[in-house]
Parts: structure tokens; sequence; C-alpha cells
């Protein structure tokens, strides 16, 4: 096998067009596309002919394509599980699954052990883990996440089309969801969707100042489509903070405080590929920048998809973490679930 990898992508939605493809653009001594499948065939085949690649319809013809090495599953949430499974079972050199991994903790933890066992590396495109600045401060940042006392996330975003729009002509778009129903069940569903496919993002970072949840106290449904939760545990605090909307402009950032220093992450956007994060260390003596860089996130991401493919780094810890985020996240959207539920059966007592 030469040091070019073949990628076979599954699901050619928006995020493969925007994203993916030309991320890979760029970087042609690692990767080429060599095969494209979508349920959609006119979608499949068009995304395909952009890019020289073959098509099709099946996943398994696609992962049983020997001259697929990596595959990417960029498919609905709901698939992501058995088709990262799949692409192990065959025997490929490393897969890369956009998030959210799974959405329960037995698929994701099956998914662990099936890359275990077959030793195919798995990683998850949660691009701002793997972003330059965060990493820059996280190298830096001494004692802050034994310190931190409060952390806030805020995720505050315009619809995704109009950076699809941007990037390429979006082939066939899913039509827009319904508003979510003022009623307890619908109101649960949205916040646990929502927490998995936006919170999602942000909660590796979180994780590392707060471990340990031990209760979620707030937690609604933000319409049209968000969240707000706040979690705690070993005396920490944090609050999550999700929407998207006809906003202008987006604003992605990542705050920790502790008694004597305090980080300030301001990430790119999802789809904006103008460079990595900025983020701010500030204590009474100094002031401290990381990032600010040409290299964003989905560049990283593939970067460490080549490294694991090529046997350069063993994925060691990189699955441990990635099974422990979910975990997590999958937790929080549980129990902000059930708390809404809950505070919408108490509101119709009232
Ligand atoms: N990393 C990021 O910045 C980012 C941003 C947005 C979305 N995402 C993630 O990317 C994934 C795809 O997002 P999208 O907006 O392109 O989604 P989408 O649902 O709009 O499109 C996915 C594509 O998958 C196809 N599809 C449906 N069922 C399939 C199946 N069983 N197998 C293969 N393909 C199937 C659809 O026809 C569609 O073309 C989602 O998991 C989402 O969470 C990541």
């Amino acid at each position: 096998m030469s040091d070019v990898f073949g990628v076979g992508v599954i699901g050619a939605g928006p995020v493969t067009q925007a994203i993916h493809l030309p991320t890979l653009a760029r970087m042609p001594d690692r990767f080429r596309v060599t095969a494209i499948m979508d349920v959609d065939e006119p979608v499949a085949e068009s995304v395909a002919g952009r890019v020289g690649a073959r098509h099709s319809t099946s996943a398994d013809d696609l992962i049983g394509d020997p001259g697929v090495d990596v595959v990417a599953v960029c498919s609905p949430h709901r698939f992501h599980a058995e088709q990262v499974e799949a692409a192990c079972y065959a025997g490929k050199a490393a897969v890369l699954c956009e998030k959210p991994l799974a959405l329960t903790v037995a698929d994701a933890e099956r998914v662990a052990q099936v890359s275990r066992e077959t030793g195919v590396p798995v990683i998850v495109g949660a691009m701002h883990t793997f972003d330059p600045g965060w990493l820059g401060a996280k190298a830096n940042w001494g004692d802050l996440q034994e310190t931190v006392r409060v952390v806030n996330s805020s995720i505050v975003l315009p619809w995704n089309a109009r950076y699809e729009d941007w990037a390429t002509q979006i082939l066939r778009r899913p039509p827009p969801g319904e508003p979510v129903a003022d009623d307890a069940l619908s109101r649960s569903v949205a916040v646990r969707d929502a927490v998995l496919g936006l919170a999602v993002h942000n909660l590796p970072h979180v994780r590392h100042f707060l471990p340990d949840v031990e209760s979620v106290d707030w937690a609604e449904s933000v319409d049209p489509y968000g969240y707000l939760v706040t979690i705690r545990g070993g005396g920490i605090i944090a609050r999550l903070l999700g929407n998207m909307h006809g906003y202008w402009k987006p604003s992605w950032t990542l705050d920790a405080w502790a008694a004597d220093q305090s980080l300030h992450v301001e990430f790119p956007p999802s789809y904006v590929q103008a460079g990595s994060s900025v983020a701010t260390l500030t204590s009474d003596t100094q002031t401290r920048r990381f990032g600010g860089v040409e290299a964003n996130g989905y560049e990283a991401e593939w970067l460490r998809v080549w490294e694991l493919a090529a046997g350069i780094v063993p994925q060691g810890e990189d699955l441990q973490a990635t099974v422990d985020d979910l975990i997590y996240a999958v937790r929080i959207a549980d129990a902000a679930a059930d708390l809404v539920r809950g505070e919408h059966a108490r509101d119709r007592v009232r």
C-alpha cells in the first residue's frame, strides 16, 4: 500500500460536499477519494463525478472495495455505529466517523470493542478537539485543569446552509425540520438531539475541567434548535448554551475560570476553513495567545487519520478518550431529556 490512501465516503450530504471533499482536495499527497456512496443515487453519482470517484448506493459495496483504504462515515447519526463496525470488520486502514460516534453508551462501547479486536483505528470528526489553538493552550495551561471552578460553553450559529452555500453548490438538501412541538416528550427528544448534535463538539473540552458530572441542574430545549443545560460536579459548574437561528454573526466560545487564571477560546464555526481557533490564557501577570494559525481542525483530524492509517502513531489512548467523550455526552443528553420531561410534567400539574 502506498502512503496515499484511497478514501471511501459513506453519505454524500452537505458535510461531505462542503467540508470533507474540500479538505481532502488540499491533501493530495496523503489521500485520494476513490468511492462515494449515498442512498440517494443522483447525489452519489454527482458528488463522485466532482472528484473522479466511483459511486454506489450500498455501504457494503463501498466497504468491500479494495480501492478504499480509509472509510469516512458521513451518514445521518443513526447509521454511524453500524457502518463504523462494518468498516472495522473489513480490515480497513482507518475509519473517520462524523460526530456523534453513536447514540447510546452500549453502541459506543461496542464500536470501541470492535475497533480493538480488529485493530482498525477509529477517530471521530469532532474537529475542535484537533484544533491547534486549543491544543496549544492545553499544553501550556499549567494547573488550570485542576483549579477551574466555572466553565461556559457557548455555540450560537446561523443555519449550516449559509456556510454550505459559500463552500460549494449543495446537491439536494434535506427539507427543514418541523418546529419542536410544545409538549414535554417532543421537547425532551429535541434537547437530547441538540446535545448530541451540537453540544457534542464542545463537551470533550468541558470534560477536561468537569470530568465527573454529579447532576444536571437545568435543561431546556431552545427554539428553533438548541439547548440550555447546566451541569455540576466536584464543586465545578458548567453552563452549556447552543442555538442555531438566523443570526448574522457566529460565535463559538469556551471559557474556563480559576482563581488565578482563565481560558477563553474562540473557535471557527463548522464549515469555515480559514484557520484555527484563538485561545487566550490570562493571569494577573501575563496574557498568552495560542493558535490563529492557518491549519484548522478538519485538516488536523485528517492528518491524524493519515498517521493512524500509515501506522506512524498507534491508536492507543485516542480510542478510549473518544468513547469516554461520547459516553459523557450521552449521559448529559439523557439526563437533560429526563429533566425536560419532568419539568414539563410539573408545569402541567401546577
Ligand atoms: N464536523 C462538522 O462540522 C459537522 C457539521 C454538521 C454536521 N456534521 C455531521 O455530519 C454528518 C452528516 O451531516 P449532513 O449535514 O451531511 O447530513 P444529511 O443528513 O443532510 O446528509 C447525509 C447524507 O447521507 C445520506 N444517507 C441517508 N441514509 C444513509 C445511509 N443509511 N447510508 C449512507 N448514506 C445515507 C443522505 O441521502 C444524505 O445525502 C452528521 O452525522 C452530522 O452530525 C458534522
